[in-house]
């Protein structure tokens, strides 16, 4: 560990020390317990694996300039994941037990934590799955919740940059009033045929539309979209989307600097109007969007001609960013400092 290259480290898992786990079995939730061991012995019939009872969380921890440790939001990331366990008849992971395991997570690794400057961030995930057996489709009576951390590089090596996507119309990664709202596995397994039809095509990913009608916006991937025009950060609101707490905290930031924002429905044709467009979440913050590729309509939507970044994105990103460092003062309560 000591010679890790943090300027090189790839967006990928590197093994800590030790991660966090807790059982729940009789109807209660036991004491954490500290793992040195990455792997889990899990029961051949759990509901986990056969019927998809999982869900995950993921967040940062940052280290400043001050040698503090910051987390961004981690209240918001517990809870989404009360809202996935409930959205697939799991046991809710308690707000404050979620806290107790992050946090431990992250002291007992602190050694992984990448240095201030380097890019580099410590990747918090939080992850809740039926343990206990059954055959028949129904939930389990037992839950596992484990955080592991890894350290994990800058999403863009060499600064941020703009990517090409391309809109998916073949495929559906969340039903209307399936589990899309929910940060659950099946949502990525049924996104992977279109990422990977994107990657291969060259595309940093594929952008998802409506389910229903194939006619709005929905997702880019595991991240949520915005377009901006008209001094207006403008969003996606669908019923099968994650609510991306990067994307809510870029609305409060674009309100701040006294932009209109707008959360509705935004039809494909509405893309040839936006002046930048870009997907938000954890992992890159912001990815600036130089072009969408409609394949079946023959549409090709075009950002970032001169191959940088939008000036408002970039401010957005800048801010952001700079909160979560802590180079910043955070005006708007987003941030705990681990001690
Ligand atoms: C499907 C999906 N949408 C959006 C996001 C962005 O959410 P957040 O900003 O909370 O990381 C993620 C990543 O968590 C995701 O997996």
């Amino acid at each position: 560990m000591d010679n890790i290259d943090w300027k090189n480290l790839p967006f990928g898992y590197i093994k800590t020390d030790y991660n966090i786990r807790c059982f729940y079995r009789n109807c209660k939730w036991g004491a954490l317990e500290v793992s040195t061991s990455e792997y889990i012995d899990i029961h051949i019939a759990a509901t986990g694996l056969h019927y998809g009872q999982e869900a995950f969380e993921g967040l940062k921890a940052y280290m400043g300039k001050d040698g503090k440790i910051r987390l961004f939001r981690w209240e918001e990331n517990a809870k989404r994941m009360i809202l996935s366990a409930g959205g697939i008849k799991m046991a809710e992971i308690p707000v404050e037990k979620f806290r107790n395991a992050i946090f431990e997570a992250v002291k007992l690794n602190k050694r992984f934590i990448p240095p201030y400057g380097s890019g580099a961030t410590l990747y918090i995930r939080p992850l809740l799955y039926g343990s206990g057996p059954e055959v028949g489709v129904k939930p389990s009576e037992e839950y596992t919740f484990i955080v592991f951390v890894t350290p994990v590089g800058p999403y863009f090596k060499g600064g941020i940059r703009p990517v090409n996507m391309l809109i998916c119309r073949d495929s559906d990664r969340a039903a209307p009033l399936g589990t899309g709202i929910y940060k659950v596995g099946g949502n990525y397994a049924a996104s992977l045929r279109a990422g990977i039809a994107a990657k291969e095509g060259g595309y940093a990913s594929a952008i998802f539309l409506d389910a229903r009608e194939k006619k709005y916006i929905d997702e880019c991937g595991p991240a949520n979209f915005f377009g901006i025009k008209d001094n207006t950060y403008i969003t996606p609101k669908s019923e099968s989307i994650l609510n991306s707490i990067t994307n809510m905290s870029l609305i409060e930031l674009a309100k701040s600097m006294g932009m209109k924002t707008e959360r509705r429905k935004v039809p494909v044709e509405e893309l040839a109007t936006f002046d930048e467009a870009g997907a938000c979440g954890t992992a890159a913050v912001i990815s600036p969007i130089a072009k969408i590729v409609d394949a079946d309509n023959n549409m090709i939507y075009e950002y970032c001609r001169d191959g940088k970044p939008g000036p408002v994105s970039m401010k957005l990103y800048n801010k952001l960013v700079s909160i979560q460092n802590g180079d910043e003062p955070d005006e708007f309560g987003w941030i705990t400092v681990i001690d």
